[in-house]
């Protein structure tokens, strides 16, 4: 361990800073849609019980992992496993921080606009028309130079924060944003239900309908506990490898994980009430954002507060985890290679926007790489990443800890800091066992619906 590696400066930081990660746009955006077009708590109680067991699991797995070595995932599994293929796991980590922030930034420039937008009073003229408020998102998306141009702020953003250091950039920032994020959210919430109506979004988001709940919709529910926990690519490991060794790594977990699980459900509750009690279509699916939502808010009484709220704060939860994605790539440059964090983070996260600029242009305002495969190179980056880089990524970190580590190693390092807590390495044995079990199931589903056009389940 190198001796000036940095680290948190508290144990409120370390857990603010993960759950940074953990809360973003997966869990304001993509969560409430999910649920409400699949069966609504009936999905909830799916997505639930894949979070405690392959999540918690595996966050815990990779906080283990990065606290021992101090390194982060590329130099953490050479270290444990040195001269093995092991560290191609890490590379898979790396790479993923590419795949993800490219797309993920250009996501943060389009919210990074309507937080302008809805400032400015922008949304007033689309009260109660999400026709309007429709074209008005396409015409930017497919605009060439527009959303490139927020989608540079807004990686600059990021890269001001991380080249200010782990604990007086990511740290610092993750404890003024995060609890603004549960302030906000929870105030819009509160707005939602006292509406008029507001309630019926409750029910629609919590009442259980197991006829709308698919065998699609339970694989839909595991891929997306590894996404909304920023799981499968090492940024729990790289940010576990800034702990020293006095934190109880379950009790962290367990932290993050029920605060990224709670903010989904206020998102999902503040979205919900709102839309029901203007009437507007709350099965509209991934357009519910930046096309039901800009409409539906600019017909409260201070509606550009409400919206104002809304996009801040997302746009908040989009760089705590942009952050922590660019964090891994960085992190690789300064142990493996020994660049200076500013030389890593200025070069690395300039070469990502560039991947970046590629996917916003592949919306429709130019060129879209992908075009021979029928897909937008935007698309292809989002779906490699959620489909099939995290999920294996997650899996051999198990199957690591399983075959290669061993139990009896990773159970001594987790032990350290929660000396009062008795856990059996029987029962970690079998999470993790059931954990890859459930993670190869998924993958082979995917393969076997993409070579057979029809999946086993699903
Ligand atoms: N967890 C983030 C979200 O829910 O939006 C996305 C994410 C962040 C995925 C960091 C992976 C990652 F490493």
């Amino acid at each position: 361990m190198s001796q000036n590696r940095e680290q948190w400066g508290s144990k409120l930081g370390f857990i603010l800073a993960a759950s940074g990660s953990a809360v973003g746009i997966g869990n304001i955006w993509k969560y409430p849609h999910m649920a409400g077009q699949n069966g609504g708590a009936a999905f909830t109680l799916v997505y639930l019980a894949c979070i405690l067991v392959v999540g918690l699991s595996i966050v815990i797995a990779e906080f283990v992992i990065g606290r021992k070595t101090q390194l982060s995932p590329v130099g953490a599994f050479e270290q444990l496993a040195p001269s093995t293929n092991w560290k191609w796991v890490g590379f898979l980590g790396v790479a993923s921080a590419f795949v993800i922030l490219s797309f993920y930034g250009v996501v943060g420039g389009w919210v990074l606009k309507y937080v302008i937008v809805s400032i400015t009073g922008g949304f007033n003229e689309l009260a109660g028309d999400p026709d309007a408020a429709g074209k008005v998102f396409n015409t930017f998306i497919t605009d060439t130079w527009s959303p490139i141009i927020y989608q540079v702020f807004f990686m600059a953003f990021c890269v001001w924060v991380i080249v200010n250091g782990v604990k007086g950039g990511i740290e610092k920032w993750s404890k003024i944003m995060m609890p603004l994020i549960v302030v906000l959210l929870a105030v819009l919430a509160v707005r939602g239900m006292t509406l008029p109506g507001g309630m019926k979004g409750i029910s629609f988001l919590f009442n259980p309908r197991f006829e709308d709940l698919t065998a699609n919709s339970i694989v839909l529910a595991l891929g997306h506990s590894f996404f909304t926990v920023s799981l499968g690519m090492g940024t729990m490991i790289t940010y576990g490898s800034y702990l020293n060794r006095k934190q109880n790594l379950l009790n962290s977990a367990v932290w993050v994980i029920a605060l990224d699980t709670a903010i989904a459900m206020l998102a999902g509750i503040a979205i919900f009430t709102t839309v029901f009690a203007l009437g507007a279509n709350p099965a509209e699916g991934p357009g519910l954002i930046f096309v039901v939502l800009p409409s539906v808010f600019s017909q409260l009484a201070g509606g550009t507060l409400w919206g104002t709220m809304f996009f801040v704060l997302l746009f908040m939860a989009a760089l705590t985890s942009a952050i922590s994605i660019l964090e891994v790539v960085t992190a690789y440059f300064i142990d493996q290679k020994g660049w200076s964090r500013k030389k890593a983070t200025i070069q690395f996260g300039a070469v990502i926007t560039v991947v970046g600029v590629f996917c916003s242009l592949s919306m429709g305002g130019g060129v879209n790489i992908t075009e021979f495969l029928g897909m937008t190179f935007f698309d292809v980056m989002d779906y490699l990443s959620a489909k099939y880089m995290l999920p294996i990524g997650g899996m051999l970190t198990a199957i690591f800890i399983l075959r290669k580590w061993g139990i009896p190693n990773f159970m001594a390092e987790l032990k350290i800091g929660m000396e009062d807590t008795n856990i059996s390495s029987g029962l970690v044995q079998i999470v993790l066992t059931i954990a890859a079990a459930v993670v190869a199931f998924i993958i082979f589903n995917e393969v076997y619906a993409e070579i057979f056009g029809k999946a086993l389940i699903g």
